[in-house]
Order: C-alpha cells, then sequence, then structure tokens
C-alpha cells in the first residue's frame, strides 16, 4: 500500500502554493494524500505566524495529535512553514511528539528529512538563518525559493494556479514577522517563470496569479545591465498562449509605479484588479508601523491607479489597534474606507509578534475590546462602500471565469459533483476580481463566460449567463459558436438579459 499524506494549511496564497508543490513532490515519491488524518503515515501542518490566532490553532492541533502518535509511533508529524522558521525548538518543546520542523525556505528537503526520522528515529530540523545573524549574502542563500515541478492533479482546478515570481520581503513593517520568516527579498528569473507559465498553460491553466509580498518590487538584474522589472515580466508572460488572465497580488503603495500601471492598462490579459494594503489611515500609526508613506501618498496612488487604468478595481488590509491608534487615529481610518471606493478590506486586530520592532518598541496599548469593536466598525463602512460598488455593477455585462460550485451549493450538497451536465448554483470571478454567484450547467465550470450581474449584495454580485456558447461538443477547441443570445439565463433570478 502505498504511504499516505495528510496536510493541513493555514496562512496566506504562499502557503497554499507551498503545500500544493510538497503534496505534488512527495506524491513523486509515492505518496497518496489522504484527507483522514487517522490513516495518514505522515501528517504536516504548513503553518502561518502573521498572528497570534493561527499560531494557538497550529498547537492546539498539535495537542490533539499527541495521544494519536502514543497509538501509533510509526507516524511522521511535521511543522512546516513559517511558524517552524519562527519558533524552530519551541515548536519541540510544546510539542515534542513533533518529528520534522521545516522552514519556508528548506521545503526542498522533505523527502530527505522523512527518510532520516525513518532511519534514525529521531527530530529532523531544517532551517535558514536568522536575517540578523548571518551576511545577506549567506541568508539568502539559506532561503531557497521552493518550486519544483508542477503538477495539475494538485492544485483544486486545472485552469487556475498560482506563480511564485519572488520570496522574502525587505520592507520590515514594524508589525510584521514576514522579513524574518520569509527570507530577504528574492526574485526569481523571468525566463524560469515565464517556462512555468508555459507548462502550466501547456496543463490547461487559463488563469496565473503572480505571488509576491511585495510583488510589485519585483526586479530581476540580467547582468548586461538590463533589469526585467514587473510591468517587463507582464509583458513577457502575455505571449504565453493558452493564458487567458495574469493577475499578481500582494502591492506594495509606494512601489505601484507608473510603468507597471501602463502595463495594466495595456495588456489585455492583465487584470485591472489591484490589492495594495493601505494598513491605517493616520500618518503617526503608518510612520510607527514604518510603512514609507502618508496617507497623502496612498490616496495621490488611488487617483493614478484610476487614471492610468479606467475601470480598475482596489482592494485593501488595514490593521486597527496598532499600538498608539487613538480613536482620532482610528476614525482617520475609517474616513479613507469611506471615501475610498476599495472593492473590500480584510481588516485584522493588531496582533504583537515577538521578533518584530513593533513588539520591541511599543506596547500593545490598545485592549481587546476596542480592538474588536474598531473591526467591526471599519468593516460595516467597508461594506457599505462595497455594495456601492457592486450596485454600480447591476446591468452590466462581465466576463466571468467560472470556478466551481458555490459553497452554499456544496454545503446542501456534499462535495461531490452531480454530474457535469448537472445544473448548480456555481460561482466565478470578473477581471475585477469580484465574485458572481450564478445557476448554471456544471459543464461551464473552467469556462470564461460573459454574464449579466443582476442583484447584489455587499460581498456577491448575482448574474446570468449570456455567453456565446461553444457547441458541438466535445470537440470544444475548434468548435463553432452559437450567436450571444444562445445560453441565456440559466439564472431563476434572471428572466431576461440584459445586452
Ligand atoms: N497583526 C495583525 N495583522 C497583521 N498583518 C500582518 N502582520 C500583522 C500583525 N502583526 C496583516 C496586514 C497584512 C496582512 C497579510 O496581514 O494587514 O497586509
Ligand atoms: Fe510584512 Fe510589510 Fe513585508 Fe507586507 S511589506 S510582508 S506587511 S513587512
Amino acid at each position: 500500500m502505498p504511504p499516505k499524506l495528510y496536510i493541513e494549511t493555514v496562512g496566506c496564497q504562499m502557503n497554499v502554493l507551498d503545500s500544493e508543490l510538497v503534496v505534488g513532490s512527495l506524491r513523486r515519491q509515492g505518496y497518496e494524500l489522504t484527507h483522514e488524518l487517522d490513516n495518514a503515515d505522515v501528517i504536516f501542518f504548513n503553518t502561518c505566524s502573521v498572528r497570534q490566532h493561527a499560531e494557538d490553532k497550529i498547537y492546539s492541533a498539535l495537542g490533539r495529535l499527541r495521544s494519536h502518535k502514543r497509538r501509533h509511533p510509526g507516524t511522521i508529524i511535521g511543522v512546516l512553514g513559517c511558524m517552524a522558521q519562527k519558533d524552530q525548538e519551541l515548536v519541540r518543546r510544546r510539542a515534542p511528539h513533533v518529528d520534522i520542523v521545516c522552514g519556508t525556505g528548506q521545503l526542498a528537503r522533505l523527502p530527505e528529512l522523512i527518510a532520516q526520522v525513518r532511519q534514525t528515529g529521531r527530530p529532523q530540523f531544517a532551517l535558514s538563518l536568522d536575517r540578523k545573524e548571518a551576511s545577506r549574502h549567506d541568508v539568502e542563500r539559506s532561503f531557497e525559493s521552493y518550486d519544483p515541478l508542477r503538477d495539475p492533479s494538485m492544485r483544486p482546478n486545472r485552469f487556475q494556479a498560482y506563480v511564485r515570481i519572488m520570496i522574502g520581503c525587505d520592507k520590515f513593517c514594524t508589525y510584521c514577522i514576514v522579513p524574518q520568516v520569509r527570507g530577504p527579498e528574492q526574485s526569481r528569473h523571468p525566463d524560469v517563470i515565464t517556462a512555468e507559465a508555459r507548462q502550466l498553460a501547456d496543463e490547461g491553466c487559463k488563469e496565473v496569479t503572480l505571488l509576491g509580498q511585495t510583488v510589485n518590487s519585483y526586479k530581476y538584474d540580467l547582468g548586461d545591465g538590463r533589469r526585467s522589472r514587473l510591468s517587463d515580466l507582464l509583458a513577457k508572460l502575455h505571449d504565453t498562449p493558452g493564458i487567458e488572465r495574469i493577475k499578481f497580488i500582494t502591492n506594495f503603495p509606494r512601489d505601484m509605479s507608473d510603468d507597471l500601471l501602463d502595463a495594466v492598462r495595456e495588456l489585455p490579459k492583465v487584470c485591472p484588479y489591484l490589492h495594495v494594503p493601505v494598513q491605517s489611515g493616520c500618518n503617526e500609526v503608518l510612520k510607527r508601523m514604518k510603512r514609507l508613506y502618508t496617507v497623502e501618498y496612498y490616496r495621490d496612488m488611488l487617483v493614478r491607479c484610476r487614471e492610468r487604468v479606467p475601470g480598475v478595481s482596489i482592494s485593501s488590509d488595514f490593521i486597527v489597534g496598532f499600538s498608539g491608534e487613538s480613536e482620532p487615529s482610528f476614525q482617520r481610518s475609517c474616513d479613507l474606507v469611506a471615501e475610498s471606493g476599495f472593492k473590500n478590506s480584510y481588516i485584522f486586530k493588531y496582533s504583537p509578534r515577538p521578533g518584530t520592532k513593533g513588539h520591541e518598541l511599543y506596547p500593545d496599548d490598545v485592549p481587546e475590546e476596542i480592538k474588536k469593536r474598531r473591526n467591526n466598525d471599519l468593516l460595516a463602512i467597508q461594506n457599505k462602500v462595497s455594495l456601492q460598488d457592486h450596485l454600480g455593477r447591476v446591468g452590466q455585462v462581465v466576463e466571468v471565469l467560472v470556478e466551481g460550485p458555490s459553497k452554499t451549493f456544496l454545503k446542501a450538497n456534499g462535495q461531490q459533483q452531480t454530474g457535469k451536465s448537472a445544473l448548480s448554483q456555481l460561482t466565478g470571478r470578473t477581471r475585477t476580481d469580484h465574485i458572481v454567484v450564478f445557476e448554471g450547467n456544471q459543464r461551464l465550470i473552467g469556462q470564461t463566460v460573459q454574464m449579466v450581474i443582476h442583484e447584489a449584495t455587499a460581498f456577491t454580485l448575482f448574474g446570468g449567463v449570456v455567453t456565446m456558447e461553444k457547441i458541438h461538443q466535445p470537440n470544444f477547441d475548434d468548435a463553432a459558436v452559437s450567436p450571444p443570445q444562445a445560453e441565456v439565463a440559466l439564472s431563476a433570478r434572471v428572466s431576461l438579459p440584459v445586452i
């Protein structure tokens, strides 16, 4: 029987991608993926350190495994990713039954670490160097971008994929642990990235989302005096046949250059969607956060984005309750959200991270109750703004990449799909990253369709298909297209499409 791997992932898209790649590499070693912890030979937790809550979740999951390990001493338990890099021996002290502690920059070594645990019966550590304790060059070498060959069966679907274009971060915002746990900023060679995109396209991928902690800081010195920026990379990726959409996350406000905005406007495959976290609307707080810009700069940047990329949608992140955030400073964040036109914002309560400057220099002086209240208040304002943005889209025809059954549909019908021709509630995203829910045929999954939006809430657009549906199945590729009205209004909510 092939050995079985169970993996649980918390955190950001980088972690999702890392887990996909870990699974892929162990599959090549003969492992099978299992969703049941009880029958797994190897149990991995790919962890996040951005907030305390994410760490607590992992420690309680590890606690629950203590008796499991006693009953099944042969099972290998591994802690991977950011928390492994950050806490190292502490993980073993708090959970002595853990066999592998492997940081973000060492994931390529996992097959070897498993073999060593089996051979020696001793725990194995694979960690990168601490940024303060070695030269930049040595630290960089110890954080290796983990990008083995892609395997389409690892992704939730074939037609969308993350592509890492850089690792690490050099910004050192005072609240953030990422520069420590993901190491120095290092961009990948544009040729390596484009080759990966080509491979993904050959496997049926239509949409790539480029990943970087500060993705718009991407730069690669080509060695002949030329430098490849994100705008250059986008132009290069744009030539990949089969790729229909290119997105990129997450942007740093100061690096939102005009050449990048021009590329977003000019390259039709690049989606007009920008995630540009501001974190706070108050200059004093931004200064303590060491964000390197003022709120006036950020406002001007928003104007510039909208001028240079007409129709662009913009989303943001906020931290509430950072050290010293007074009621008036919080109010400035509220004002910014109210006037911003953000599509959505992710709002977080400040969580002090040992190892950051913020933790060292500033007290965590906003009580939890106040953080909670500010979180709710800011969210309520953002929800109004999102609703406005969404209502403005009612009646529009938009292009949607259909992703799969909606969460509501899956909850009601279980994970299994009801057959390719079945009608179900589906979900997809527009080029501006808006979620659209509609009723449609499951064979639309993976296709880009034109939709009319006929209803909106603060979270979701509801629509109906008005696309030129391809006919003459099963040969989709060279199929003729029927007139635009061919497949109309599968949604019960739609009476007639407005086109
Ligand atoms: N506490 C709360 N939120 C944080 N973030 C990063 N570090 C912290 C922290 N210590 C948030 C920021 C970032 C997002 C990914 O997580 O808003 O943009
Ligand atoms: Fe963290 Fe700031 Fe780097 Fe983003 S830019 S990963 S918030 S240090």
